[in-house]
């Protein structure tokens, strides 16, 4: 097993990664001092392939185990969701004593996240994230939340977890579809901070689709570092941590168009890399050289790098629906080159569709 913390004073924590971390769950969360009753948040999906172990290694160490399933999807992150949860947790006589341990992807971990941060006003929680998108990127950084019909993400908190359990073997199980969207966070992570990594992902991506765990357990543990290095600098996105919304302006504003269950969330981020990409060559603070190597990695992946048809007006109103960005323009993140950003701010919100053409 690999260790990682998240340094943030007193509300650090260890991920740990590894094969078979599962195995070890109930003695990771005693070590990390959690006690109490757990609830096992999760959906049919996982919790039919993962619930046994879970709740085996959880009651080993002496917990006692209580699960709550949540159906399965995007289009259920919603408030009324977090309220079922509250409901169970009520209904079973929960106390600010339980934690609450969210087995699944990324929606799992968020709906979960803000139901802990919210029960009686905060109760602890445990991240064990099951999909790739989960492992490298939501299950680390504390923010959590639902999203709401006019906007992704608008309800939410950041709350840190007390633990995060990444257990690689998970990834096995995972639909084609899925594994890939989880990519699109890790091509977001070299991009940003480190043409090394880039030029590795590039290099295995053959590998890495083939789900081979040398290279999938290096990539998971490089992007946990990359995000606990931002996270411990900026917990609360006041600075640096902003520049992880790279490709998400876009891609947000495409979830937000089609629907939450016609995209993958990481196939929407592609696309909003992809145009950021353009967008930053036609800055002049990437080369089309760059922008090239950027869309071909995305499209080697799997990863879809087009806009889909809606129209500006269209793009234009979910973009401006934020207040602030309507009266001072969009902190927008660029690549400069690959391995670095910046934040430009763009007041001219339709030209984000347009500028640097199709980028060919
Ligand atoms: N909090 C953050 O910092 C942050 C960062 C990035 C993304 N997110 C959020 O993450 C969400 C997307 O997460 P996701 O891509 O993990 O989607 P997801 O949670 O919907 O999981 C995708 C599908 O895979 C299934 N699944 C999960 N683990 C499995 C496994 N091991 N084997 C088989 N099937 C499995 C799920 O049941 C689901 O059907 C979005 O809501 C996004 O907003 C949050």
């Amino acid at each position: 097993m690999e260790r990682l913390t998240v340094a943030l004073a007193d509300r650090s924590y260890d991920i740990v990664i590894g094969d078979g971390a599962l195995v070890e769950l109930g003695r990771s969360c005693r070590e990390a001092g959690l006690s109490g009753r757990v609830v096992v948040v999760t959906n049919p999906t996982v919790g039919r392939l993962y619930f046994q172990p879970v709740h085996e290694s959880l009651a080993a160490a002496g917990y006692d185990v209580l699960k709550i399933e949540l159906p399965d999807g995007e289009t259920y992150k919603t408030v009324a969701t977090v309220n079922s949860i509250y409901t169970e947790l009520i209904a079973n006589g929960c106390d600010r004593g339980c934690f609450l341990l969210a087995l699944g992807g990324g929606v799992i971990g968020d709906i979960t996240g803000f139901a802990a941060a919210t029960f009686l006003r905060g109760v602890s929680f445990v991240q064990v994230p099951t999909t790739l998108l989960a492992q490298v990127d939501s299950s680390v950084g504390g923010k959590t939340g639902v999203n709401h019909e006019l906007g992704k993400n608008l309800i939410g908190a950041f709350y840190q977890p007390r633990l995060v359990v990444s257990d690689t073997e998970t990834l096995s199980t995972l639909e084609e579809r899925d594994f890939v969207s989880g990519l699109a966070e890790v091509v977001k992570y070299a991009v940003l901070f480190d043409a090394d990594f880039f030029s590795f992902l590039s290099e295995n991506r053959e590998e890495i689709l083939l789900r081979r765990r040398a290279p999938l357990a290096h990539l998971i543990r490089r992007c946990c570092e990359l995000k606990a290095g931002v996270v411990a600098l900026d917990e609360r996105e006041s600075g640096i941590r902003a520049v992880l919304n790279y490709g998400h302006t876009l891609g947000h504003a495409v979830e937000t168009l089609a629907g939450y269950d016609r995209y993958r969330h990481g196939e929407a981020v592609a696309i909003g890399m992809a145009r950021a990409a353009v967008i930053s060559a036609s800055y002049g603070y990437a080369t089309h050289d760059d922008t090239v190597r950027i869309v071909a990695l995305l499209r080697t992946l799997g990863l879809p790098t087009e806009l889909p048809p809606f129209t500006g007006e269209e793009y234009s109103t979910v973009l401006l629906r934020d207040k602030k960005v309507r009266e001072k323009g969009l902190t927008f993140v660029c690549n400069r080159g690959i391995g670095g950003y910046l934040l430009e701010q763009v007041s001219d919100i339709p030209s984000l569709l347009t500028r640097g053409g199709d980028g060919g």
